[in-house]
Order: structure tokens, then sequence, then C-alpha cells
């Protein structure tokens, strides 16, 4: 079948990579992909917030398969431009109608979401403009930290985390009166701070049934060691050895199952990706970890495709179909024993401001690795050079999680542009932990 995959970054070309390996693809395009995916499939210069283009597109290249990869054309309603459409309505788009993408597209209604069906997540209360001074009221009865979150879309900036309650108070002040976060932070949550480890554990669903794919953890922030400001993404390791079994039966019984019957509940169309942003909590009366979400996403995490899709032994092209008929099933899933490290490479100066057009040398050179782009482009000469904060990744597949971490170091050394930069300890943290 022809099938058309939405985005452009490291995400999306580990989706092409897995969707193009597929037999049952017949044409693969990326709208607007970027020049990694251009060896999995054909890019196509189209953005994919604009609904009539896509549409366009699909009918006349009889396009049978849409997969969404960021969550900006969900929140904005594609699932239901197409259900509602007599020509595209047997289109089959993996990704939650518009309804079930607020679970990642409102932080309050997630919060009320979980509160409804008693999903474990921080104790917290939601304030408008209106509500200010009750907001600074609410803020004394929280100890420090004090966690601030922009209600909407606020392209990953939204959440603020400050140590003191005066920080806390004149953050919150400048959330609601002064728009700190534009739009989105018309509405604020704040919320009780966690204190654990931090997982991503990713849901394939078709609304009734869903397989809980390899779990992963990100590195968040630009710095080793967790310091400076957050990114979208720094590496990430798959799998993450403290979601054991046991572990993860509470995070199935607590999170995913109640989620999706909650939505099932609600009437709510979800056939797509559910991504589940955990904090491992230790339980002190019996020392053993309890799951809380922090957040949903209605997507997969970047750079978390980056080391899971690599791990998924399943068609994926098969899984999307299931996924679209309402058949997918448990065992339909197999994995990859082996453990995936992830390493990006970044632009100098991200995440904040940064020089494009650098010319990338050195992806031949790698050998045994997975490089996956995230912010390239080819330019006038052909050349692969830089086009974005998050540039390139490598991904290495290895019987234990050290070994993965050396082979992606070793192979992202060999890549070079000017002003590149990577983080040093990717899953050093983890390593620590397991001694
Ligand atoms: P989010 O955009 O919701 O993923 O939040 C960004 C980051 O803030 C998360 O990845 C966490 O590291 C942190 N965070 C969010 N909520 C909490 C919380 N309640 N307690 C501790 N850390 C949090
Ligand atoms: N890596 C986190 C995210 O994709 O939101």
């Amino acid at each position: 079948m022809n099938i058309l995959l939405l985005g452009s970054g490291g995400r999306e070309h580990a989706m092409a990579y897995r969707i193009a390996a597929s037999e049952r693809c017949s044409h693969l395009y990326i709208a607007p992909g970027n020049a990694g995916t251009s060896q999995c499939g054909k890019n196509v210069n189209l953005n994919p917030e604009d609904f009539p283009a896509v549409e366009k597109f699909v009918l006349e290249n009889d396009i049978q398969m849409v997969v969404v990869g960021p969550e900006a054309p969900l929140v904005a309603g594609i699932t239901d431009y197409f259900a509602n459409h007599p020509l595209l309505r047997n289109v089959m788009v993996i990704g939650p109608s518009r309804q079930g993408a607020q679970l990642e597209g409102s932080k309050d209604y997630a919060k009320e979401f979980m509160a409804r069906y008693k999903i474990p997540t921080a104790t917290y209360r939601t304030f408008t403009t209106e509500t200010v001074h009750e907001g600074l009221v609410f803020l004394r009865t929280l100890k420090a930290p004090y966690v601030l979150k922009a209600d909407g879309l606020a392209a990953g900036k939204g959440v603020l985390i400050l140590n003191t309650l005066a920080e806390a108070e004149s953050a919150l002040v400048d959330m609601l009166q002064n728009l700190r976060f534009g739009e989105a932070s018309r509405k604020v949550v704040v919320e009780q701070y966690l204190d654990g480890i931090e997982l991503s554990v990713f849901v394939l669903s078709d609304g009734h049934h869903y397989v809980i794919l390899p779990t992963a953890k990100d590195y968040k922030r630009i710095g080793d060691g967790d310091t400076g400001p957050n990114t979208g993404g720094m590496g990430s390791v798959s799998p993450v050895h403290f979601a054991d079994k046991a572990f993860m039966q509470k995070v199935d019984e607590r999170i995913v199952a109640p989620t999706i019957k909650g939505l099932l509940h609600e009437k709510i169309s979800y056939k797509g990706f559910l991504f589940v942003g955990l904090m491992a909590v230790r339980n002190e009366a019996d020392g053993t970890m309890d799951p809380y979400v922090i957040e949903y996403n209605v997507r997969m995490g970047d750079p978390e495709t980056e080391s899971v899709f690599p791990r998924i032994k399943s068609d994926m092209v098969d899984l999307f179909e299931h996924t679209w008929n309402g058949t997918l099933n448990k065992n339909m899933l197999e994995v990859d024993p082996r453990a995936a490290v992830c390493v990006m490479g970044v632009s100098e100066g991200y995440p904040g401001a940064y020089a494009k057009g650098k010319v990338i040398t050195g992806i031949d050179d790698v050998d045994g690795s997975i490089v996956f782009h995230a912010g390239t482009a080819l330019n006038e000469k052909g050349a692969v050079v830089t086009n974005g904060g998050r540039v390139i990744c490598v991904t290495s597949m290895a019987d234990t999680v050290p070994s993965a971490i050396l082979r992606s170091y070793q192979e992202l050394e060999k890549i070079q542009w000017e002003g590149r930069y990577f983080r040093r300890d990717i899953g050093q943290d983890l390593l620590k932990m397991m001694v």
C-alpha cells in the first residue's frame, strides 16, 4: 500500500525506517521529511497542518494510510478531518481524534481525565487570570520545589520547576497575567513535585485493545548531569532496566488499562500512539517503585522513537493496519531483546539560537549503527547540511546498555559539522543504578 508519514524529525526518520522495511509498503512519502527520510521514501513538500493540501496529495497519490508523527496536526483534528470526508474516510489514519489529542493539548483536560479514572498523578489545581490570587494561596500549601504548567501546547517549554516560593509566585503571575507562554498559559496547572526517576512508556492502541511498546528513558537537559535548559531530548535508552515485570504490571493495571477504558467510556476514538511520561516514585512502605503520570502525549517521543522503533521486530504496517481495524492483540508485538541507545548531536547554541547550513561529513563512515537525521537538509550541491537544533543521532544496539552506549559514542564521533555538540553522559545514570 501507499503510505504518507507526516513530520520531519528524528522520530519520523526512525518511523520511516521501520515502515519502509515492511513488504506491505509499496510507496512511502514523508511530508515534509528531512535528508535522512529521503533514503526511506520520497519527501514531499507539504505542511502537515494544511489539511486541504494533505487531502489533495492523498487523493492524487492513492494513499491508503497516513501515519501522524507530531502532535500539532492531531490536536488540530486531522483524524476527524479524514473521518468526516466522504473520499477520505477509508484512509487509515494512525493518530487519535481531536478529542483524544486533548490528553496532550490541554494539561488541565489530562489532569481531569486522570482524576475521573483514578489514575495516579501529582495532586494539582488549575488557575486562570481570574483566580491568580487563589493560585498564590494554593502555592503556599505546597512544599518546594513548585511545578507550574502552561495548560496548552508550548513546544515542550511550558513547564517550570521553581525552587523557592517567591520564584513560583512571580512565575505564576507572569504566566497568567503576562501570558508568558502566550495563549497556552491562559490556564496554569500547579502541581505537587514528584521525586523519583522519569521514564517513558509507549502504547499503540486501536481504541479497545493495545500493545505496550518497549520502555525508554530520555535525557531532556542540554548539559551533562542533567544541567542547563530543557531541550527536545538529547538521547535515549531502551529498555529501562528498573521497569521490570512487576513495575510494568502496575503501569498496565493502574495507568494504561484505565486510560484506554476511560477513552472508550467517553466514546473518544483513539487509534494511535499514546506516550505516558511517568515518574517512578519509591513506595516508602514496601520499597517498590510506583508509577505516577507526569504527562500524556498522543504521539511517539523524540528521541525515544530512535531507540524504541529499532527494537520492534513486528511488521510496523501490519501493526498499524490492526490499529485501524480494531484487531490489535498483545501477542502481535515482537521485540528485539537487545538494548538500544541513541545519542543526539545538536547545533552549538541549541536550545537557544543556532546556525543552519553547516556541512555534515562522515555519515557514510558509520559502521554497524543506525544514523537517524533529525534536523538536516540537502543544500543546492546535494550535500547534507544542518537544518535544526537537533541535527543527527546515532542508535546502536547491543546485548548490554554499556556496550550500546560505547558504540553510539564511537560512531557519532565520526560524524562532524561545525559547532557539533552532544551530551557525554547518556545512560550513565542508569548504569549507576544497575550496580
Ligand atoms: P512535561 O512537559 O509535562 O513533560 O514536563 C517537563 C518536565 O518537567 C518533565 O519531563 C519532568 O522532568 C518535569 N516534571 C513535570 N511535572 C513534574 C512533577 N509533578 N514532579 C516532578 N517533575 C515534574
Ligand atoms: N522526548 C520527549 C518528547 O518527545 O516529548
